[in-house]
């Protein structure tokens, strides 16, 4: 046996472990982060549309509340059982919450150019 190949070997796995180990394991199938919850949510979120759908959303809990009870309003998503509905809120808030730093935030207005459309109130010439 080669021992210097092998320890090489190890150190290398080693070296790779702790990234493992922090890295979130999601489901090939819909790319839900795989934590507790996410069976429910799959089971739940992917009838009418894509898990992409969810998975590309992102919002704070109560965002995602507001989403539930406006599918449910209008496009005829089911009540859930008030626990349920915690673990999928609880879910939805923890692995898609608010993207802090999605948007840059607004420029200011000295920084912008000018509005070749503004309209002047002085309309009589
Ligand atoms: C009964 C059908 C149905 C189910 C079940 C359903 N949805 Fe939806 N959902 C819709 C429809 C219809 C739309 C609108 C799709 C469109 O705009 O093309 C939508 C849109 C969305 C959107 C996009 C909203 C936006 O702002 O554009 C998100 C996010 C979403 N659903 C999340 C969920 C989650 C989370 C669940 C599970 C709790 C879920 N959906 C279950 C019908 C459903």
């Amino acid at each position: 046996m080669n021992v210097k190949k092998t320890f090489g070997a190890a150190l290398v796995i080693a070296a790779f472990l702790p990234l493992a180990s922090h890295a979130q394991e999601t489901d090939p199938a819909t790319g839900f982060v795989i934590d507790e919850g996410w069976q429910i949510v799959n089971a739940n979120c992917t009838a009418c549309h894509s898990a992409k759908l969810v998975t590309q959303n992102s919002g704070s809990r109560h965002r995602w509340e507001y989403l539930i009870r406006w599918m449910q309003k209008t496009q005829g998503l089911w009540q859930f059982q008030p626990e349920m509905e915690n673990t999928i809120l609880d879910y939805l808030a923890k692995h898609y919450g608010p993207k802090e730093d999605a948007r840059r935030p607004p420029l200011a207005r000295e920084l912008m150019p000018d509005n070749p459309y503004k309209q002047t109130s002085d309309t009589s010439g």
